[in-house]
C-alpha cells in the first residue's frame, strides 16, 4: 500500500492518456483503503481508478489517483434456480462473465467484453446488447470515506437508470465500491433478440443456444465494431444515447428518413447518437492523433500520443454539429476530469 509521487496515469485509463497524477496508491482489502482514507497527509482531492474504461484525463491530476485491488468471487447462498455470488470490485468484468459462463451461471453472457472492473459496473449501469447490470444486481458493499465505515446498498438504493447510478449522482464521489453481488440463474433464459446477435449466431452457424455461443456471438460484434483498447485508445460509447419527444422523433423522421428510435417510456424515444454522429459525417474523422472511429461513431479514439483536451475539444465540435443539424442535445457518458 505504499503511495507514489507523480506516477503517469497512462496505464490506468483505456484512451491512454499521459498525465501525471500527484500521488498514487494500490489498495487490495478494505482494511488497506481504511487506512488510506485515515491518512492525513494525503490530498483530500482523490479519483478511484478500476479498469479506467470510462474516463477522459484532460489534465494532470491534483489528487491522489487510488487503484482498487480487491478481488474474490465468492458463493454467498445458492440454489436449484439461481447462486448468489459476491465479487470483488477489483476484478476484471470480463474475467468475471467467463468464469461465470465455465460455471452455467446465466445473465451476464451479453455484457461479454466490456471493458473495466466489476467495481465500476454498478456506477454507470453498464449495458449491452438489451441487458444492464441492474437486470442481475443484488446488491453492493461501498466504504464511506468520510464515515469510514462500510454500507451495504441494495437495488432500490443505487437509483440504476440509463447508465446511471445514485453514485454518479447525490452520492458522487463520497463512496469506494468495494464489492457487487450478483443473482446469477442456473436456468438461462437467452436475449438474443437485440440488434445483430441473431444474424451473428446463424452466420457461426450456432443450431442450440447456450452461455457460451451467446457470449462468443458478442464478443464477434463487439471485436467488428468497436476498437480494442489494447490496440487502439478509447472509451467504448463516447455520448450517451439521447432521448427525445415522440413529436420531436416524428418532425425529424420526415425531415430523415432514416433516422433509427427506440420507444422508452410512452411519448420518448431513444436515438442512437452513433446514427446522428454518423449521418453529420463524422464517422472515420481523424484529427492529429485523435478522431471518430471508423466503425462506430459514438466512440472517441486516440490513435497514439493524443491529449484528453484535443479529445474534448472534438467531442464539443461534435455535440454543437449534432445541435446544429437534429436540435437534438448529446451529452458525455465518460467522466471528464
Ligand atoms: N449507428 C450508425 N452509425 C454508427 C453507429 C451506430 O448508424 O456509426 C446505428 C446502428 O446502425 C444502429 C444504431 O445506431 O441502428 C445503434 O447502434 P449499436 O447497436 O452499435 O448501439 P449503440 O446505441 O451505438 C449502445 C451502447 C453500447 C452497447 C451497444 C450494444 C450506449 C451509449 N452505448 O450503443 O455501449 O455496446 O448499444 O448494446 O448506450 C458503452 O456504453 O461504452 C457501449 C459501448
Amino acid at each position: 500500500m505504499k503511495v507514489h509521487n507523480n506516477i503517469s496515469l497512462q496505464p490506468y485509463n483505456t484512451f491512454g492518456i499521459d498525465v501525471i497524477t500527484k500521488m498514487f496508491a494500490t489498495f487490495s482489502s478494505e482494511e488497506e483503503l481504511s487506512n488510506l482514507a485515515s491518512d492525513k497527509n494525503l490530498p483530500k482531492e482523490r479519483l478511484i481508478v478500476g479498469g479506467g474504461s470510462n474516463m477522459l484525463f484532460t489534465k494532470d491530476y491534483d489528487g491522489i489517483a487510488l487503484k482498487n485491488n480487491i478481488r474474490g468471487i465468492e458463493v454467498v447462498d445458492e440454489n436449484e434456480e439461481e447462486v448468489i455470488v459476491r465479487i470483488g470490485a477489483g476484478e476484471n468484468w470480463h474475467e468475471l462473465v467467463l468464469y461465470a459462463i465455465d460455471k452455467g451461471w446465466a445473465g451476464i453472457e451479453n455484457m461479454s467484453l466490456i471493458p473495466g472492473t466489476v467495481g465500476a459496473a454498478p456506477m454507470q449501469n453498464i449495458g449491452a446488447y438489451g441487458v444492464e447490470i441492474k437486470d442481475v444486481f443484488h446488491s453492493l458493499q461501498a466504504f464511506h470515506w468520510d464515515k469510514k465505515e462500510t454500507h451495504s446498498f441494495s437495488k432500490e438504493a443505487c437509483e440504476f437508470g440509463y447508465r446511471w447510478s445514485v453514485f454518479k449522482g447525490r452520492l458522487k464521489g463520497q463512496y469506494v465500491i468495494t464489492s457487487v453481488t450478483l443473482r446469477l440463474s442456473k436456468k438461462p433464459e437467452y436475449k438474443v433478440s437485440y440488434g445483430d446477435i441473431k444474424s451473428t449466431l446463424e452466420e457461426m452457424q450456432v443450431t442450440q443456444l447456450s452461455l457460451k455461443a451467446v457470449s462468443e456471438a458478442v464478443i464477434s460484434i463487439r471485436q467488428r465494431k468497436l476498437p480494442d483498447p489494447k490496440e487502439i485508445g478509447n472509451a467504448g460509447s463516447f455520448f450517451k444515447n439521447p432521448e427525445i419527444s415522440q413529436k420531436q422523433f416524428d418532425s425529424l423522421k420526415e425531415k430523415f428518413p432514416s433516422i433509427v428510435g427506440y420507444p422508452t417510456t410512452p411519448g420518448i424515444v431513444k436515438v442512437p447518437a452513433g446514427w446522428l454522429i454518423d449521418q453529420a459525417g463524422w464517422k472515420g474523422k481523424k484529427i492529429g492523433n485523435i478522431g471518430v472511429h471508423k466503425n462506430q461513431a459514438l466512440v472517441l479514439v486516440n490513435y497514439g500520443g493524443g491529449k484528453g483536451e484535443e479529445i474534448w475539444s472534438l467531442a464539443m465540435e461534435i455535440k454543437k454539429t449534432v445541435k446544429s443539424i437534429y436540435g437534438v442535445d448529446i451529452e458525455p457518458e465518460v467522466n471528464i476530469y
